[in-house]
């Protein structure tokens, strides 16, 4: 597979980094994954402008401007053939040095790759389960920070009582889940927390937004508690390899007798016609 390096493209096999790497020692980096279908990229200007206001927060210099990385993009989709359902991972760090906590004056590293990524049908048709997690991420999580460290372990934690995805939460209020964010349906309108910077600002979440009112579907940006997400009408969550994903049950206890509901499928079905 061809890598893109910087700006240049090499073999995946052959990308190496040295062992003082920023991203490899401190977690010193940022990234993205974006999702394309059929050859063709959804939401990447999103994506891209995300990646450089991640970039921009915690001050890495991204060896490229916007402009010549959607035309690297695009190169990568076309030199690995790409026509499938794929995503692409891209990572930039602060750079190869000796360890010091200070930055370095060096150049940033950055690299991306194209994988293939079947759409999760099944899932997305019969929906997934859910464990409820405190949420012990640091204060800025709007930035889409290398540091993964307590998302991972909640959704291990969620892996290991069966279930596909940890629902975060500070002192009883909903953040967003490990690797998606999070909603409910309560009488017919959404519920989602509000773009603070105690979640990411999502790209579906983002699109949500317009098929939620496409649908005549009142969407409120305000977050909701442990407590109304049990007492939920439906749940689903949203990210860019999970698309839209119903919840069906939360620490056991079902979400609408364990079925899809009405509005998520509602939401599902539009996303479809606006992905193709
Ligand atoms: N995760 N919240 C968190 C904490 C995430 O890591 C993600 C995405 C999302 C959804 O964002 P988007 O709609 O832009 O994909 C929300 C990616 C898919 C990942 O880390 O693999």
């Amino acid at each position: 597979p061809h890598v893109l390096s910087q700006t240049e493209f090499v073999n995946g096999d052959d990308l190496t980094y040295p062992f003082q790497e920023r991203g490899l020692q401190f977690g010193d980096g940022v990234y993205e994954v974006i999702r394309v279908y059929q050859g063709r990229y959804y939401l990447m200007t999103e994506h891209v402008n995300r990646l450089f206001r991640s970039a921009a927060a915690v001050k890495i210099k991204l060896p490229f401007e916007k402009g010549e990385l959607f035309d690297k993009l695009d190169e990568l989709l076309r030199i690995n053939k790409v026509q499938g359902d794929a995503k692409v991972y891209l990572q930039a760090t602060r750079g190869s040095a000796i360890r010091d906590h200070v930055f370095p004056d060096v150049e940033a590293n950055f690299y991306a790759y194209v994988q293939d990524l079947p759409r999760p049908v099944d899932k997305l048709t019969n929906g997934v389960t859910a464990i409820t997690q405190p949420d012990v991420r640091w204060q800025n999580c709007y930035i889409k920070s290398l540091n993964l460290l307590p998302n991972v372990l909640a959704k291990q934690e969620a892996s290991e009582h069966g279930a596909f995805e940890a629902i975060l939460h500070r002192e009883g209020t909903v953040t967003e889940c490990s690797s998606s964010n999070a909603y409910i349906v309560q009488n017919g309108r959404i519920f989602t927390h509000p773009e603070t910077n105690n979640i990411l600002h999502g790209c579906v979440r983002s699109r949500v937004k317009v098929l939620a009112e496409k649908l005549d579907v009142p969407l409120v940006e305000e977050a909701f508690s442990l407590d109304d997400l049990q007492t939920a009408d439906e749940v689903f969550l949203s990210s860019s390899t999970a698309e839209i994903m119903p919840i069906i049950q939360i620490d056991g206890e079902k979400v609408n007798n364990g079925k899809p509901g009405k509005i998520t499928v509602a939401l599902q079905k539009s996303y479809e016609e606006d992905a193709q």
